[in-house]
């Protein structure tokens, strides 16, 4: 019998100190021996974001703890496991030397193999831990920094054919968070708001919804709901911009994988067509309603991570190093990478002047 692969995976990319242990299944799923995280968010909400140094300082108090945690929950040795795998990108940079760091040294000490990873790869692959699904498969990764359709052809090989030219989807929820005085990250506040109002109230705009092939624009909507937030004058009211403004959402969401899924219909003649949503916003269920019906509609089956493989995590980064260790895919590039596009060929759409 062959050996399973087991692997230690580490992710600090950006607010989550997250270590976790993960063993390949036969069936090309996995076993989460353990996948532990520590949130920041406590420490950012006073700031209503993100604060790269106060990340950076958590992230070097709390690794040691997560990586041993994470090793004794597992029950597995450090000699035991196969690989290291560290997130190396994209993200903040004084966020990611940490757990990069920690990752080689640990790997050099064990003598066992280091791989960087990319934290976008991981995301594109965390629903097949769970999940045995075949390539191609149509990807929407739908996070707080970054929202792209991506035709999945084999690991390593990746095919962007929209993205966001402004803000990302999970963006877009944060920032609409702060106009309604939700803390942050404003993604699964809005998504308890939004079920107590009326998602018809307010008229927001989609930007770009019948041009531009499946890119998203999201900032003309931000705008509308800073507009329409100004006239609120009733707790109803927050409640109905909130549930008008997730509706839009899925409304341009709607429409535009019914564009993306066109296009992965023209470039691929697989019988069995697998949607794949992943990213922190992929934990939103009205979302994840909206998709099943326009995949049922397009005949492709919908797939979705569990809620815990949705938002950062490191089991995502340890399977992604497993997948890359059997293919004998090493990313040697020896840094730490803020912008790291899963496509390298694909278009860099963001800033002004941008023609569409
Ligand atoms: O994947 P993730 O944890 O981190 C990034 O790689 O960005 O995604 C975080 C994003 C945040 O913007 C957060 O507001 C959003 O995912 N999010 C949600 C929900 N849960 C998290 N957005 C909408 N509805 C949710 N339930
Ligand atoms: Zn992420």
């Amino acid at each position: 019998m062959k050996k399973k692969l087991t692997f230690l995976g580490i992710e600090t990319s950006c607010d989550e100190t997250a270590a976790s242990i993960v063993r390949e299944n036969e069936d090309n799923t996995a076993d989460v021996l353990s996948n532990v995280i520590s949130s920041q968010i406590n420490e950012h909400r006073e700031f209503g974001g993100v604060v790269p140094e106060l990340a950076a300082r958590s992230h070097v108090q709390n690794i040691d703890f997560i990586v041993q945690e994470s090793l004794r929950q597992s029950k597995i040795r450090l000699e035991d496991v196969d690989g290291v795998a560290a997130t190396a990108g994209p993200g903040l940079i004084v966020c990611l030397t940490v757990g990069y760091n920690i990752g080689k040294s640990l790997a050099t000490f064990s003598e066992k193999p280091f791989l960087p990873i990319n934290h976008l790869e991981g995301h594109a692959l965390s629903p097949s831990i769970e999940n045995k699904i075949s390539f191609p498969y149509l990807l929407l990764l739908v996070s707080g920094g970054h929202s792209q359709f991506i035709i999945v052809n084999e690991i390593n090989n990746y095919k962007q054919i929209g993205t966001t030219i402004d803000d990302a989807v999970g963006e877009a929820f944060d920032k609409t968070g702060k106009i309604l005085g939700l803390e942050y990250p404003g993604g699964p506040k809005i998504e308890e708001l939004a079920k107590l109002g009326n998602k018809e109230a307010f008229k927001l705009p989609r930007p770009i919804i019948n041009r531009a092939g499946c890119h998203l624009s999201l900032a003309g909507l931000k705008t509308a709901v800073i507009r329409e937030a100004k006239k609120i004058d009733s707790e109803q009211k927050r409640y109905d911009l909130a549930a008008s403004f997730q509706n839009t959402i899925n409304e341009i969401l709607s429409k535009k994988t019914k564009v993306a899924m066109k296009e992965f219909n023209k470039n691929n003649y697989t019988r069995y067509k697998t949607f794949v949503v992943a990213g922190g916003v992929a934990a939103n269920q009205a979302i994840r309603k909206n998709l099943i019906q326009v995949s049922n509609e397009m005949n492709f089956k919908p797939v979705f991570p569990s809620k815990e493989y949705c938002g950062d995590n490191a089991a995502m980064i340890a399977w992604a190093g497993i997948k890359r260790y059997k293919k004998k895919l090493f990313n040697n590039d020896d840094s730490v990478k803020s912008r790291w596009p899963l496509d390298k060929n694909a278009p860099f759409l963001k800033g002004p002047g941008l023609k569409i």
